[in-house]
């Protein structure tokens, strides 16, 4: 049994950590290979630093660039790896330009794929991610559902039962396994000088609120409606994407807003469990919210990660300050500062396990000869 690892963004490094370090554990013969879509130190190596992570097997070095560009250039520089690999399954997590084309590239190799986050859907298709989620889905042997809603979704698009497994998300496994050593060793409150429960995180990256100059304003408009009626501090560990749609559009920011490059996860835990509300348009920073028990307002007209909102924990506001308002002020003020809980949908920290065990199972060694 040989699994090939891919990864090529800031999630899928830290969603995956836990199954590489179950694979070691167990040892699983495996290799990684790392798109470099993401390739910034802050959005990257720190990341394999600070969940210990061996280095790359293969580092594809891609970069940035358009969507087919970057999606194709993964295809090309894969294949030759996976001929000469040669894994039993190729495993992908979420959704992004990278998950597809490791996907493509298994696939036409007729190695089976292991898609970890599957049957989300945000039924929104101007959204690339939505795309690369149903074609990861389709083209997928093993479908690691996180619960039984998205069971369900990929049941009613004809995916066979016996291909989809309900397991969880290996964001709690990760969330878990550092939450202590996060708390340990982060000085990041004491770096920006903020107090604890005294400020509101807020992080953007999603094309369609930083892409476009109006949106953009329209979101900082929000951010200027919530600091006049709670005067916190906002503080912003800015995506790069972002930061660069800010430059280009010649725009200025407040100074209540406490912009940060991107941090570290260990940081990024510590920001998080210490937020009053966090605002956000990312998928794993929904799911992390929700399990540390602070409320979050989700800057997207829509999720795939309903779950949140069904339990209480997430609010969904696209950009309207009206709405966001409403929903601070429901959970700042009827709450009354006491400490917020509902039930946890996103894993209970042993996902990757989960995962292994039903990889190592009940896949036959055969692909060599499939590919030869
Ligand atoms: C990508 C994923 C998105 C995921 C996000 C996680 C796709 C289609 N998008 O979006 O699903 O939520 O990663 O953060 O796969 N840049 C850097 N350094 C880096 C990476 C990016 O400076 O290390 C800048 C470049 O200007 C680049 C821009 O960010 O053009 C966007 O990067 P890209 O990977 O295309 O998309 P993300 O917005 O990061
Ligand atoms: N994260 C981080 N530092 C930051 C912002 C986010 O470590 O400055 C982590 C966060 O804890 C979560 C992941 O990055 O695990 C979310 O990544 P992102 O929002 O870029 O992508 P998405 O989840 O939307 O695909």
């Amino acid at each position: 049994m040989k699994i090939g690892i891919i990864v090529g963004t800031r999630p899928e490094i830290i969603k995956m950590a836990p199954v590489i370090r179950e694979c070691k554990k167990r040892g699983i013969a495996h290799f990684i290979i790392h798109s470099n879509q993401h390739y910034s130190q802050e959005m990257d190596s720190i990341f394999f630093k600070e969940l210990e992570l061996p280095a790359p097997d293969y580092n594809l070095g891609v970069g940035s660039g358009l969507h087919s560009n970057q999606t194709g250039n993964i295809l090309i520089e894969m294949e030759p790896i996976l001929l000469d690999e040669k894994p039993d399954v190729v495993l992908v997590q979420g959704d992004t330009n990278t998950v597809l084309a490791g996907a493509l590239a298994a696939s036409k190799l007729d190695i089976k794929v292991g898609h970890i986050e599957a049957g989300l859907r945000s039924y929104d298709r101007t959204m690339p991610e939505e795309t690369n989620r149903i074609l990861t889905d389709h083209m997928s042997e093993y479908l690691f559902a996180v619960g039984p809603n998205q069971h369900a979704i990929l049941a009613k698009e004809g995916i066979e039962n016996d291909k989809i497994f309900t397991v969880g998300n290996t964001v709690s496994d990760s969330l878990f396994q550092h939450l202590d050593i996060s708390a340990n060793t982060s000085t990041i409150l004491q770096d920006l000088a903020i107090n604890a429960g005294e400020f509101f995180l807020v992080t953007a990256h999603r094309a369609s609120n930083v892409d476009v100059p109006a949106n953009l304003l329209e979101l900082l408009a929000l951010f200027d409606k919530l600091h006049a009626k709670y005067s916190q501090t906002i503080v912003w560990p800015i995506h790069p994407r972002t930061q660069a749609k800010l430059k280009e559009f010649n725009i200025e920011l407040p100074e209540y807003l406490k912009l940060t490059p991107p941090v570290g996860y260990l940081d990024f835990i510590q920001l998080q469990k210490h937020a009053q509300l966090i605002l956000t348009d990312s998928g794993g920073i929904q799911e992390e919210a929700c399990l540390l028990g602070v409320p979050c307002i989700t800057l997207r007209e829509n999720t795939e990660r309903p779950e949140s909102i069904e339990v209480g924990a997430n609010v969904l506001v696209g950009r309207d300050a009206d709405k966001a308002l409403a929903a601070a002020d429901k959970w700042l003020m009827a709450t009354n500062g006491e400490a917020l809980s509902w039930h946890n949908p996103f894993g209970d920290g042993h996902v990757a396990e989960l995962i292994l065990d039903i990889i190592t199972n009940s896949t036959p060694n055969t692909l060599e000869q499939e590919i030869i």
